[in-house]
């Protein structure tokens, strides 16, 4: 194990910082600059098959499940295509009206996952084309769907998956650009796109640089009794995405919301042991996320925001600000998760867990 990990002491944070390199394996091979677009060819679907695709559904449980509701925002605004979101085990039982042009997607790490596994299953019974956005390969879901796209992010050992959700949300990106350009983006559009993708592994670099801040704030959190995770749009998952980090690997139990729901019940519990932290970086909707915060200020409650560099009148309303790169609004999810991802890891390595082998949790959960 310990060779294993190298340098770092534990396989989460090995895994942290493999991002950049995990995320240049997911595009390698994938981004067309003659033809502006994306290639996917494990998918076995032509454009003239894509075209007819009027509904997609995105199936998986945990953090692919939050990747997967990035995905929805990313598909419907890039591409125009109607897309739903399916926690996997929920999926498995429902009932849920398909046609032909309708193309189901599952995400999984490991491929073994067993509800995951079943809503592929079930979608197949119902005769609608099954896709894997997969991990392992050659694992069942891998096997067993119509066809698909591996992440290639690599072994990922600690339970709390890392790497592989930015990963997933960079192959959600493609497939978008792939479709979008069946559709509507032009050319130049999609250049543009393959341009800001292919900038995004250095950017998690700056992110990284900023790993010593990140840890003394965890430090001055890590007895908080609970944390509140808030963000807009398709940042609303990565709120999520940062509540289930904490959850999971430090024990503190942590929420995500979209901002604007926090006057409908979560503003309740805010209070100075129980901090908050905004995502919310300089786009269309900065604005409402600085009233959200200083909703929560009004009411003592500490908040640490996570912003785009320049961004820095945040100093002013916030205990701690977290500057990420700045890209265009549909990348902000891959970056702004990473640091929710160190502050949850240094959080849990303050507290003493077992950041790698959390309590009662499995990284791959292959029983129903
Ligand atoms: C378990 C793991 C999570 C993971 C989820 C889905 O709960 O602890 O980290 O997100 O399973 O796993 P999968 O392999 O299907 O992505």
């Amino acid at each position: 194990d310990d060779a294993e990990k190298g340098e770092f002491p534990h396989f989460m944070l090995k895994e942290i910082y493999e991002q950049p390199n995990s995320l240049r394996n997911a595009m390698r091979g994938r981004l067309s600059r003659d033809e502006c677009t994306a290639i996917m060819g494990g998918l076995n679907m032509s454009p003239k098959e894509l075209v007819q695709i009027d509904r997609i559904i995105l199936a998986g449980c945990g953090t692919a499940y939050h990747a997967a509701m990035v995905g929805e925002y990313l598909i419907e605004s890039l591409a125009r295509v109607p897309t739903e979101v399916e926690i996997a085990s929920e999926f498995r039982y429902r009932n849920v009206p398909a046609n032909k042009n309708t193309l189901q997607f599952v995400m999984s790490q490991s491929g073994e996952t067993i509800d995951t596994l079943a809503a592929m299953r079930e979608g197949q019974r119902k005769g609608i084309r099954c896709l894997g956005i997969v991990n392992t390969v050659g694992s069942t879901i891998a096997r067993e769907s119509d066809g698909g796209v591996y992440i290639h992010a690599g072994p990922e050992i600690g339970v709390a998956a890392t790497k592989t959700f930015t990963s997933q949300v960079t192959i959600l990106t493609l497939l978008s650009l792939l479709l979008g350009r069946i559709h509507h983006l032009s050319s130049v559009d999609g250049l543009e796109m393959i341009d800001e993708l292919e900038a995004l592994p250095d950017k998690i670099v700056q992110i990284l640089k900023q790993a010593d801040k990140i840890k003394a704030i965890a430090e001055k959190h890590c007895h908080a009794e609970g944390m509140l995770f808030m963000g807009r749009q398709m940042n609303y998952p990565v709120a999520l995405e940062g509540a289930l980090k904490m959850k999971e690997i430090s024990y503190i139990y942590a929420s995500g919301h979209p901002s604007a729901e926090l006057k409908h019940g979560v503003i309740a519990l805010v209070k100075p042991d129980m901090p908050s932290v905004f995502i919310a970086p300089d786009d269309a909707v900065f604005d409402k996320n600085v009233s959200n915060i200083e909703e929560v200020r009004a009411r003592k409650g500490p908040v640490i925001a996570v912003t785009t560099e320049g961004r820095t009148e945040l100093e002013r309303i916030t205990d701690d600000v977290i500057y990420v790169p700045d890209c265009p609004s549909y990348l902000t999810p891959i970056l702004n998760v990473v640091p929710l991802q160190l502050l949850s890891y240094y959080t849990a390595v303050a507290r003493g867990c077992d950041v790698d082998k959390p309590r009662n949790l499995a990284k791959s959960v292959t029983v129903e």
